[in-house]
C-alpha cells in the first residue's frame, strides 16, 4: 500500500523506524512535514497541496503530531479524514487525548480510575480544591503538557497559590491533581495497537525527580503487566477512539490510575527497553485497518463521530422537567 507518514523530521527515531518497518513489509512510504501542507477547503472537493502539487493518493496516513504543532497538525489530519483517506489516529481522537482534563472526564465516565483532579479558576477556591485532592504535596498540571514539561509538584499551600496565580496570569489552563505518593516516581507505559498491548515498560524517575518521563532522565525496563493494567490501557485507548496509543498509568494501592494517553507515543524508549518491534506492529495493524475500512465503506458511508448533528431528544425527555416545574 501507499503510506504517508506526517512527521516534522524524517530522521527522528520513531519516524525512521516506521519507514523501515513499512518498507520491509513491501509498502511505498512518503514522509511529509504537516507544516508544509496546504489545506484547500472547497465545496465537494477538499484537497491538499504540498508546494505547488496536489497531494497524490495514499491508502493510509499515520500522523505523528507533536504538541508544538497540535492545531495545524490536526487540521491537516482532519483534511485527510474529509478526503476519505484512512488515518491512524483520527483528528478527533488525537484532540480528545491531548487535552488531559477532557481525557480524564471521558475515562471516569467509563469507570476507569484516574488520580482525583480538580479544575478551578479562582484564587478563593484553592483551599477547597486542595482539600479534595488530599492536600499537599499536590500535582499541578498544564492541560496540554508533554514530555514531563507542564507537570509540577507543589509542596505547600502557599506554593500552590503562587504557582496557580502565575500560570493563570499567563493564560494557561491548569488543574490540581492528587499526588500518588506510593508510585514513588515509577509508572507504566503501555503501547496499545489495534486494541492489544504490544509492549510495556516500567519507567523509573531519576533520583530527586517525581516525573518518570525518559525525556526527564527516567529509565525504562520491560514489564509484564498485570491483567488489570492491560485492561485499563486497552479500555482507555478505546474510550479515546485511538488505534495507536501510549498509555501512562500509575500503580496505586488500589490498582491502575491512568495519567494520560499519548496519541503519538515515542518508539525509541519502548523499543530499546523491550526489544519489541513496535513499529512493525503499527504497520501490521495499518494493513488490517485499511482492509477493514475498505470493506466497511462498501456497506455504509463513514461518518466522522463528532461532526454528526446532535441527535434529537425524544419529546418526553424534553417535556419532563417542564412538567415538574409547573407542578
Ligand atoms: N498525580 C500524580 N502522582 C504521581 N506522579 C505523577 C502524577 N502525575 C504525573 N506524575 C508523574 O509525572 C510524569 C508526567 O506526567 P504526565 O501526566 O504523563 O505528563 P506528560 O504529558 O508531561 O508526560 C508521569 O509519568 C509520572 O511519573
Ligand atoms: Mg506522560
Amino acid at each position: 500500500m501507499r503510506l504517508l507518514i506526517l512527521s516534522r523530521n524524517v530522521t527522528l527515531y520513531s519516524t525512521s523506524r516506521l519507514v523501515l518497518a513499512a518498507r520491509s513489509r513491501g509498502h511505498e512510504v512518503t514522509v511529509a512535514d504537516p507544516l508544509d501542507m496546504r489545506i484547500v477547503v472547497s465545496k465537494g472537493r477538499p484537497s491538499m497541496f504540498l508546494g505547488a502539487r496536489p497531494v497524490e493518493h495514499f491508502d493510509l496516513v499515520i500522523p505523528r503530531i507533536g504538541a508544538s504543532i497540535t492545531n495545524y497538525g490536526l487540521a491537516v489530519v482532519r483534511q485527510f479524514d474529509m478526503m476519505g483517506v484512512p488515518v491512524l489516529n483520527t483528528a478527533v481522537a488525537i484532540a480528545r487525548s491531548r487535552d488531559k482534563l477532557r481525557a480524564m472526564q471521558l475515562l471516569t465516565k467509563k469507570d476507569l480510575d484516574v488520580p482525583v483532579t480538580v479544575c478551578a479558576r479562582s484564587p478563593d477556591s484553592v483551599e477547597q480544591a486542595l482539600a479534595v485532592v488530599g492536600g499537599t504535596p499536590v500535582i499541578v498540571k498544564l492541560q496540554q503538557g508533554a514530555q514531563g514539561i507542564g507537570t509540577m509538584i507543589a509542596e505547600t499551600p502557599q506554593a500552590v497559590t503562587s504557582l496557580l496565580e502565575t500560570l493563570w496570569a499567563m493564560g494557561q489552563d491548569i488543574f490540581l491533581q492528587e499526588y500518588i505518593a506510593e508510585s514513588k516516581g515509577r509508572d507504566f507505559r503501555a503501547i496499545v495497537v489495534g486494541g492489544r498491548v504490544v509492549a510495556a515498560m516500567r519507567r523509573q524517575a531519576r533520583r530527586g525527580e517525581f516525573r518518570s518521563n525518559l525525556h526527564r532522565g527516567g529509565i525504562g525496563l520491560e514489564a509484564e503487566l498485570d491483567p488489570r493494567y492491560v485492561r485499563a490501557a486497552v479500555q482507555a485507548t478505546k474510550v479515546m477512539g485511538l488505534e495507536i496509543a501510549g498509555v501512562d498509568m500509575l500503580e496505586s494501592r488500589i490498582g491502575p490510575k491512568i495519567l494520560e494517553i499519548n496519541s503519538s507515543p515515542g518508539l525509541e524508549g519502548i523499543e530499546r527497553a523491550t526489544g519489541r518491534d513496535v513499529a512493525g506492529a503499527i504497520v501490521a495493524h495499518a494493513e488490517r485497518y485499511v482492509l477493514r475500512r475498505a470493506s466497511a465503506s462498501k456497506r455504509r458511508d463513514v461518518v466522522i463521530e463528532e461532526e454528526r448533528r446532535p441527535r434529537r431528544l425524544k419529546p418526553e425527555v424534553l417535556s419532563t422537567p417542564a412538567k415538574r416545574r409547573i407542578s
